[in-house]
């Protein structure tokens, strides 16, 4: 059996994730797969320093060309994170026949044109399992189970650390601010939590499935973006009485060959099997014209589910007779600007007669039907009093135009989330 030499960018904890993997269950993979691995160099920052698992020393580099200029190493496992230099040690390897097994959902979502080029020149492969939800297969899953279908729609919880926030906020009624300070206390939230909490790392994850789903490249500024910070345990407590459960939803849909791609804090029913993924786990619910509905879930973060993907890649990669790349038509012509679902809007106005009325009126004239509302708590000391509608299913746009036409004095602190309910 041919033992193939690998190279690491970056030992963090996936990192050691994947050289404990390798060594725990190197034997079976070779039982099993047929395949072994030899690790012949590793790239980090500061060889001095210590790690979750012991490494030797001598495989460790601070020097990027003992792994890319490397001729024995067929195989760069990329776990530096962040956009750059990882993009171009990547771009470097793929040149140079290298494939590139990698868990960086930034530098691929905001490169791919390149890196894809770049593998599809050379004929390395590009396996990427691990950038979007861990341990979860659903990149395999498009790419090489759900073929005979035409994806028309997915939705996903994507995102561990935003999960685990509004799944708190749900069970305990608590503030979005004491919830964030506790998951950073638990390590599950980064001391800048803004690549979470504000949906760019969700928006990398679904550029790149939804480029993958729909076979048209999504590029991520074509992503709609919305995090979570504005959201309040008012909003999780109103959705509740409506029957709704508040997550962080990344959302693509395929119509008329329109795609939209969008991420937003977003309520689904409660009876929604998307409802009851919780605390940090992910979960992908994607709809295709012959397999129906199905839901893939599991941990989508955290060192060892995320080495799982990556070994999974590795040995895809040692044994491909010839790397596939995704088959990307072109860039998506047409991407939404506008949507239609139904929405959420909770507003404080004055609690005077015929305020109601006038509000109504404002959203009859832009042609939104309100299909209930709620009167919530008691009026403050300004006189206004937090009202609730869910309307039926309307444009975005038609919203956001209705929203704009109601007078300040009327009506303050107007806030949308959106509901899928299919
Ligand atoms: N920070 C991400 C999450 C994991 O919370 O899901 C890596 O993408």
């Amino acid at each position: 059996m041919e033992t193939i030499r690998i190279g690491f960018l970056g030992c963090g904890n996936i990192g050691c994730g994947v050289y404990r993997l390798l060594q725990t269950h190197g034997e079976a993979m070779r039982a099993n797969e047929g395949v072994a691995f030899d690790i012949g160099a590793i790239l980090v920052r500061d060889v001095a320093k210590k790690r979750s698992w012991a490494i030797p020393a001598s495989l460790l580099t601070d020097r990027a060309e003992d792994v890319l200029d490397n001729p024995d190493i067929a195989i760069v496992m990329e776990f530096m994170g962040g956009e750059q230099p990882a993009a171009s040690y990547m771009i470097r390897a793929l040149k140079a026949g290298k494939s590139i097994v990698t868990a960086n959902k930034m530098a691929l979502a905001t490169h791919w044109d390149e890196i894809v080029s770049a593998a599809r020149e050379s004929g390395a492969g590009l396996y990427y399992e691990a950038s979007v939800c861990g341990a979860i297969p659903i990149i395999r899953a498009i790419n090489d189970s759900l073929q005979a279908n035409r994806v028309t729609s997915l939705m996903g919880i994507i995102n561990g650390t935003t999960n685990y926030i509004l799944s708190r906020m749900s069970s305990e009624g608590a503030d979005y601010a004491r919830v964030l300070a506790d998951a950073q206390r638990l390590g599950l939230a980064e001391p800048d939590p803004t690549a979470d909490v504000e949906g760019y790392d969700a928006a990398y994850k679904l550029s790149i499935l939804s480029t993958l789903a729909f076979h048209r490249h999504v590029p991520v500024d074509c992503v709609y973006r919305e995090g979570i910070t504005g959201i309040s345990a008012i909003d999780v407590a109103c959705g509740k009485e409506f029957g709704l459960t508040l997550k962080l939803l990344a959302v693509a849909k395929e119509e008329n060959g329109v795609i939209q791609a969008r991420v937003h804090p977003t309520f689904v029913p409660d009876h929604h099997p998307l409802a009851s993924v919780s605390d940090a786990f992910n979960a992908v619910y994607v709809n295709g014209d012959a397999c129906g509905e199905m839901m893939f879930y599991g941990r989508g973060a955290g060192d060892m589910p995320t080495a799982s993907a990556l070994v999974s890649d590795l040995i895809k990669a040692a044994k491909a007779k010839r790397h596939e790349l995704p088959a990307v038509h072109s860039a998506a012509e047409r991407m939404a600007d506008d949507w239609t679902c139904v929405h959420f809007v909770r507003m404080m106005a004055k609690d005077e007669p015929g305020v109601l009325s006038k509000v109504a009126g404002q959203f009859a004239d832009e042609g939104v039907s309100i299909a209930s509302m709620v009167q919530k708590g008691r009026c403050n000391s300004d006189g206004r009093v937090q009202l609730v509608f869910l309307t039926h299913r309307a444009s975005e746009r038609s919203i956001r135009s209705a929203l704009a036409r109601i007078d300040g004095d009327l009506a303050s602190e107007l806030h949308i989330i959106r509901v899928e309910n299919e």
